[in-house]
């Protein structure tokens, strides 16, 4: 698969990631653990063959599951982890920790953070995570003291580079201000069924400062597929079915699937944007690849546009 910087990091990644969260989330009452976690494994696999070196991942994914699948991929699979780079995020806490009365929230405190990094490295049996992430903006955090946990993970080893996600600019500006980190992404919800980072100042910051976009949900959970089968609160009031019908026209008429439209349809802005592949299929994990060598004309990227924000251009 083509390739990509990240940011301004020496990192260089596949120009999709491959998403973890839903491989731990594939567990239904028909399947035992183990056949579970063995299609996980399979999806997987699917993806280091397809070429994708960018896994994307989180401390949360499955409550720690998705990253003890990978890990224990890695180990069964020679040579795999030194060919990819392997992330995880931190400071997403859920209800009822420490205490039962402690609500669903987010927590940039630095014992947390180093914490919270060191078990992630336990789960995925590695020594150094290639980009780490803070998930959500914690209303609490603080730059500088982000910054002291940032270096202490730094010096000691256990990681290499730092990023950002659901980062709003102004909070990216705040911390890299006390961070002598260069943030190497920002990965956010971008889609056709969600274009807040083209109006909200997201993309243009990624231009100006060589900060890398990636793209989770690029399908949207699903609904710029053949459907979804677990969206987001945020994401179930989506109206997708004027935006598919313009892929389904695109795709027919450059004989390739709706995927591959919606995913180019990401790849053609120039921030460079990295869409996070979320299904578990290997089939359609092998499918989204075909995006990276396939262009929209500037004509259908705007159709397609048009189509998502729902009215013409002023
Ligand atoms: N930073 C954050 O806050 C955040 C939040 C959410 C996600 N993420 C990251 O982003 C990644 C991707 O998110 P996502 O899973 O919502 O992405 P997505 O690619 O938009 O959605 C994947 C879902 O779409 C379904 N789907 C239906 N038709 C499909 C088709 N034709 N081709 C491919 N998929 C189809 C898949 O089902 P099948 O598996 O059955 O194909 C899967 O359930 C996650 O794995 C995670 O790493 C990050």
């Amino acid at each position: 698969m083509k390739t990509i910087k990240l940011g301004t990091s020496s990192l260089t990644a596949s120009r999709l990631a491959f998403g973890c969260w839903r491989i731990a989330g594939t567990r239904d009452n028909l399947k035992s653990a183990a056949e579970a976690d063995a299609e996980a494994r399979t999806a997987v696999v699917a993806a280091y063959e397809a070429g994708y070196t960018l896994f994307d991942g989180a401390d949360i994914y499955g409550g720690g599951r998705a990253e003890e699948i990978l890990g224990a991929t890695l180990k069964s699979v020679p040579g795999m982890r030194e060919r990819i780079l392997i992330t995880s995020k931190s400071g997403v806490r859920h209800a009822g920790s420490p205490t039962p009365d402690a609500p669903g929230r987010y927590d940039f405190s630095p014992d947390y953070i180093v914490k919270s990094c060191e078990e992630s490295l336990k789960r995925l049996g590695i020594e150094t995570i290639d980009l780490y992430m803070l998930h959500r903006p914690d209303y609490l955090g603080d730059p500088h003291e982000i910054a002291g946990a940032f270096a202490q993970l730094y010096d000691a080893g256990k990681v290499r580079f730092f990023g950002v996600s659901n980062f709003r600019p102004s909070l990216v500006n705040a911390l890299q201000a006390a961070c002598p980190f260069p943030l190497a992404v920002n990965q956010v919800e971008i889609s056709l069924a969600q274009l807040a980072a083209f109006e909200d100042g997201t993309l243009d910051q990624c231009l100006e400062k060589n900060i890398t976009p990636m793209a989770w949900s690029p399908l949207g959970a699903g609904l710029l597929g053949d459907g979804a089968k677990r969206l987001l609160p945020a994401q179930q009031g989506y109206k997708t079915d004027d935006i598919v019908k313009v892929l389904d026209e695109i795709a027919a008429a450059r004989g390739v699937s709706r995927t591959v439209i919606a995913f180019a349809w990401l790849l053609r802005h120039p921030s460079k944007i990295v869409p996070i592949v979320g299904t578990t299929n290997p089939g359609r994990i092998r499918e989204a690849v075909k995006a990276t060598e396939f262009e929209l004309s500037r004509e259908e990227w705007y159709r397609l546009f048009i189509a998502a924000r729902g009215e013409a251009l002023p």
